[in-house]
């Protein structure tokens, strides 16, 4: 015989003996139907003798006396818990495998968010990020987005928003993983509207005093500025004659403050966070009562007045008869 024969000889010998081993040292072989298993849906596990022609006895202690393991309804909060199948006889040691339960959940129109980031849609050239975010899901989601187009990047929707899609709601899907093969879909679901920030202008702001009329004894004017047609909100600042940093400036006028000027601006808050000012103007004369007003004579010389011209018109009538009396008697 030569060599090769020899090791060829050892080798097929190897094998025989290999494949006669007792059984005694493999483990029992679970197989369950579901790796992860859907809340509210059950788990169940077969343990088998991997080992051909065993007669030993599989069971699950405390959970079943046969090879099949049943768990009905499962909880999130089952998740992680620990099965044992048991093979025992043939006076071999008892062997065991362990199954952990992963229960899958979630998420739930409640646990799903959509934040924007900016907060609010300035204008077409500056694009939007909106992101869904899921909380309380086992153990895998994917996203959806629905409402505009969008470039998604999962939890992520990046677009540049266009006049027309002011007001439109964008809607975010979260689908769990797991849910979604086994055809039995759980899913959470998030909107979100968008919108644009916009005004005031100057012709929407505007500013009115009170009192209306102005006097040098006036203690104090209180002017208020109004501003119409902006979102979603402004702030507002003043100069000239007073100085306030609400709608509201009060102050107390002065002779010499007479025709000067009050200016209140009125800054969306958005743009101006964005650097990008858009803004209402308005400015207020200050005028004291009309000057030929207030040097009218009081009422009581105006009565004065009255009867001096009274009396004119009695001392003329007085005249005018003496005359006619006059000239009746040269007739
Ligand atoms: C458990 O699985 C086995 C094998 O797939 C099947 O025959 C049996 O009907 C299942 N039992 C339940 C309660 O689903
Ligand atoms: C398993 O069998 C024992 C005794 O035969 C019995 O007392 C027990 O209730 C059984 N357990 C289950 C889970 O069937
Ligand atoms: C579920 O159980 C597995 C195994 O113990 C663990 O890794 C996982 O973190 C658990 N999931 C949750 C959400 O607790
Ligand atoms: C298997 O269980 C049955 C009934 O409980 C018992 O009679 C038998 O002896 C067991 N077999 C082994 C190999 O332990
Ligand atoms: C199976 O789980 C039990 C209890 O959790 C543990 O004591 C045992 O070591 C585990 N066996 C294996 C093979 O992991
Ligand atoms: C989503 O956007 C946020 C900020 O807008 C960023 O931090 C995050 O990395 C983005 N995620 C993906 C998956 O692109
Ligand atoms: C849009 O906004 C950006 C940043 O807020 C600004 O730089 C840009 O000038 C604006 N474009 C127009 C057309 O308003």
């Amino acid at each position: 015989m030569s060599p090769f024969y020899c090791v060829l000889i050892f080798i097929l010998t190897l094998q025989e003996f290999s494949t006669n081993l007792p059984a005694a040292a493999a483990e029992p072989k679970t197989t369950c139907n579901k790796d992860y298993v859907p809340e509210g849906t059950s788990l169940n596990c077969t343990c088998t003798d991997s080992s051909s022609g065993s007669t030993a006895n599989v069971s699950w202690p405390g959970h079943s006396n046969t090879s099949v393991l049943i768990v009905d309804n499962v909880r999130r909060d089952d998740n992680g818990t620990v099965f044992t199948c048991l093979m025992e006889g043939q006076g071999a040691t008892d062997r065991t495998t362990n199954v952990t339960l992963l229960v899958a959940y979630g998420p739930t129109d409640n646990t799903v968010s959509i934040t924007s980031s900016p907060q609010y849609v300035t204008n077409e050239t500056t694009s939007v990020t909106l992101t869904c975010t899921a909380r309380d899901f086992y153990p895998s989601v994917t996203y959806s987005w629905s409402g505009l187009q969008c470039t998604s990047n999962g939890a992520n929707c990046t677009f540049l928003p266009r006049p027309e899609d002011e007001r439109k709601y964008v809607h975010c899907t979260v689908l769990n993983s797991i849910y979604q093969s086994s055809g039995h879909e759980i899913k959470g679901f998030a909107a979100y509207q968008l919108h644009f920030a916009y005004g005031p202008t100057d012709n929407t702001v505007s500013i009115t005093s009170s009192p209306s009329v102005v006097t040098s004894e006036t203690p104090s004017v209180t002017l208020t500025c109004t501003a119409r047609d902006f979102y979603p909100s402004v702030t507002y600042s003043w100069s000239g004659l007073c100085t306030s940093n609400t709608a509201i400036c009060t102050f107390t006028p002065r002779a010499e403050d007479e025709r000067k000027y009050v200016y209140c601006t009125v800054l969306n808050s958005i743009y101006q966070s964005s650097g990008h000012e858009i803004k209402g103007f308005a400015a207020y004369q200050l005028q004291f009562a009309s000057t030929t007003q207030s040097t009218n004579p009081p009422k009581n010389s105006l009565a004065g007045k009255a009867n001096i011209e009274g009396l004119f018109i009695l001392v003329c009538l007085f005249a005018t008869t003496a005359a006619v009396e006059q000239l009746n008697s040269h007739l």
